[in-house]
């Protein structure tokens, strides 16, 4: 199986990505958020592009079963009842929720792969699921990394280390065939490289700076925790749900 990496989410399209299988990376927050709702019983999550979608969607919806969450500058939208942040999605806040989702780059991979044939959301908070649904899998796949929207490029170097460990632990394991491409190849270096300390590697990063001056320090160590939410987030129709051996809260 072929493995590839895609740096810049921004030169995907849905087209291009429809009947793939795919794992979307947003370590810092997107990707984390989602495993910690759904471990907390959040019923689903509705990855949407754009505010406008996500209020046209929310429209008839909106109320006690169904929350807004996302941000934009890593901040709350205005008229949301959550940002992005993992602390808030808390069980109390989430069990049995409908959560429609709109974050600046990674709620926009997970919409634009909503076509794929196999999607999982990963992060380094459920890596190994991850990698363990990749080798049951045993077709092609597309790491993408949800990236940072911002001036100079859309690179993330924490999305990237996290899917250089995936392709590095893949390739460990002589029971796989596996055949890499060049951006693999890359972000797997970078993981030898970055990947000795995640979260002082992320309290680094562009982003990790911004959140921690933005007063989001404990986002960036729950992202860092490897495992610690031992679930995978995958599309199930048109929405993101727990896989069912995951479901911890199915009623
Ligand atoms: C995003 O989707 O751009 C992020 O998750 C941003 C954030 O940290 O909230």
């Amino acid at each position: 199986m072929k493995i590839d990496v895609r740096f810049d989410p921004f030169e995907l399209d849905e087209l291009e990505l429809r009947g793939k299988n795919i794992v979307v990376v947003d370590v810092l927050r997107a990707s984390t958020t989602i495993a910690v709702a759904l471990n907390n019983g959040a019923r689903e999550i509705i990855p949407v592009e754009s505010i406008e979608n996500a209020v046209k969607i929310s429209g008839s919806l909106f109320g006690d079963v169904t929350l807004r969450g996302g941000e934009r500058n890593g901040k709350t939208i205005q008229g949301f009842n959550l940002g992005n942040s993992p602390l808030e999605y808390t069980e109390a806040t989430v069990k049995g929720k409908s959560i429609i989702f709109c974050t600046t780059n990674g709620s926009v991979a997970m919409y634009k792969s909503r076509f794929a044939q196999n999607l999982a959301i990963g992060a380094f908070v459920n890596i190994s699921k991850v990698i363990e649904f990749i080798k049951e899998i045993r077709q092609d796949f597309h790491l993408i990394c949800a990236g940072r929207a911002n001036a100079f490029s859309n690179f993330s170097l924490e999305d990237s280390v996290c899917a250089g460990m995936i392709v590095h632990r893949l390739s460990a394991d002589k029971a796989v065939a596996l055949e890499l491409t060049d951006s693999s190849l890359a972000s797997q270096s970078l993981y030898k490289t970055y990947g000795r300390s995640l979260l002082k590697m992320m309290k680094n990063t562009e982003h990790g700076r911004y959140l921690t001056e933005i007063g989001f320090l404990e986002d960036i160590k729950i992202a860092a925790a490897e495992d610690s939410y031992p679930i995978l987030p995958i599309l199930s129709g048109n929405v993101i749900k727990l896989r069912r051996d995951d479901a911890r809260h199915a009623d």
